[in-house]
């Protein structure tokens, strides 16, 4: 008996057209919906026999195989080749320019099955839609009008799923993670600055949830991060002194540290703790008095040593006057990606 969802259903409509003596496939289709919309006990015989044969419940087949007959040649093919019913459905509603597109994307992807590689294209193709591709013209991204308030994960460590190969290398954060993080420090209208942004993570996410982001990096990844260099914070084009209630901070790994390490900069764990503190310092006068500055490190395991730079992390938040008020593990669903953050609070204003 073939279970694949593509030729089960190609079963069913040769099965139900002889047994139901309609013309063609498109009659019994709309036979099938009809019959299969009524009670059970209204089924003709020779429907109930063609069920029973094929092992098949009445609204699987009516509101799952009867859908595929109904997409795109292209995408009921790939069902035939494997891709689960439930991405099939979300490739089917694209244009076929944006099934090609998300198809591109996936096999830049090299984690996991087709199905887990379409699927997380089709969901950043989603975000991305979903996100203004530039700043307005007082710089930031603005908050989307219809925001997404679901609250925080329980606890204090969160799972979220495995990031693709290709993020992963980019050191990009899991938009679940960023969204956690936003939850439960974040209030509607806060605004929000990413210092470094890299994708564009924390904004688009932050306009998901409905909030303002200002974003830079040394090399923008996404149209709307403006370039600038952490170690040396410029305010203008929108960012100014005390505007943020939270500034992030998701410095690069050690080792990418170590691969890109800018010319003339001190060599070693030296010169990556400088780069952190300065980071931080120049964070700190972006938070306005009282706000929050989150800094995201990864521990990184190379040739059998490990580097974790969560001390450093904390010792520089401390020294920049900030008081660490949480702390959160963000670990992948497979236990081989750990995220920590660390969240700092700004002294308030006197008076
Ligand atoms: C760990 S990645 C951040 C990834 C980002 N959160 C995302 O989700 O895509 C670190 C980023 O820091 C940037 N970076 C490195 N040195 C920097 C500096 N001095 N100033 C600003 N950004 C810097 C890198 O270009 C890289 O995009």
């Amino acid at each position: 008996m073939p279970r694949n969802p593509a030729r089960l259903y190609r079963a069913l409509l040769s099965r139900a057209g002889d047994a139901l003596s309609t013309p063609d496939d498109a009659a019994t289709r709309s036979a099938l919906y009809r019959l299969l919309r009524t009670p059970p006990e209204r089924d003709p015989p020779e429907l109930t026999a063609v069920l029973k044969e094929l092992d098949l419940g009445r609204s699987y087949a009516r509101n799952h195989l009867l859908s595929l007959g109904a997409w795109p040649d292209d995408v009921a093919r790939e069902v035939e080749e494997g891709l689960p019913l439930r991405v099939g459905r979300r490739l089917a509603r694209l244009s076929e320019e944006e099934r090609n597109a998300v198809r591109v994307d996936a096999r830049s992807d090299r984690d996991g099955t087709w199905g887990q590689r379409v699927a997380r294209a089709i969901e950043r193709r989603r975000v991305l839609a979903a996100a203004p591709a530039k700043t307005a013209p007082d710089g930031w991204l603005p908050p989307s009008e219809t925001p997404d308030l679901s609250p925080a994960p329980p606890g204090e460590a969160w799972r979220f799923p495995v990031v693709a190969e290709r993020e992963r290398r980019a050191e990009a954060l899991h938009a679940a993670l960023v969204g956690a993080i936003l939850a439960r420090w974040a209030e509607p209208g806060d605004a929000v600055v990413d210092l470094t942004a890299g994708t564009g993570t924390v904004g688009l996410v932050a306009h998901a949830r409905g909030l303002r982001c200002w974003s830079s990096d040394v090399t923008p990844g996404a149209p709307f991060v403006h370039r600038m260099d952490a170690t040396d914070v410029r305010f203008g084009r929108g960012l100014t002194p005390g505007c943020a209630e939270l500034v992030f901070l998701h410095p690069p790994t050690y080792y990418a540290w170590v691969r890109d390490r800018p010319a003339g900069s001190v060599e070693g764990r030296e010169g990556y703790a400088a780069l952190v503190a300065e980071m931080i310092v120049h964070a700190v006068p972006v938070v306005r008095p009282g706000g929050l500055l989150v800094v995201i490190g990864r521990p990184v395991r190379e040739g059998g040593v490990v580097h974790t730079a969560i001390g450093e992390l904390q010792r520089e938040l401390e020294e920049a006057g900030t008081t660490l008020v949480g702390y959160h593990l963000g670990v992948d669903e497979r236990g081989s990606e750990d995220w920590h953050v660390l969240v700092g609070r700004t002294a308030r204003a006197a008076g």
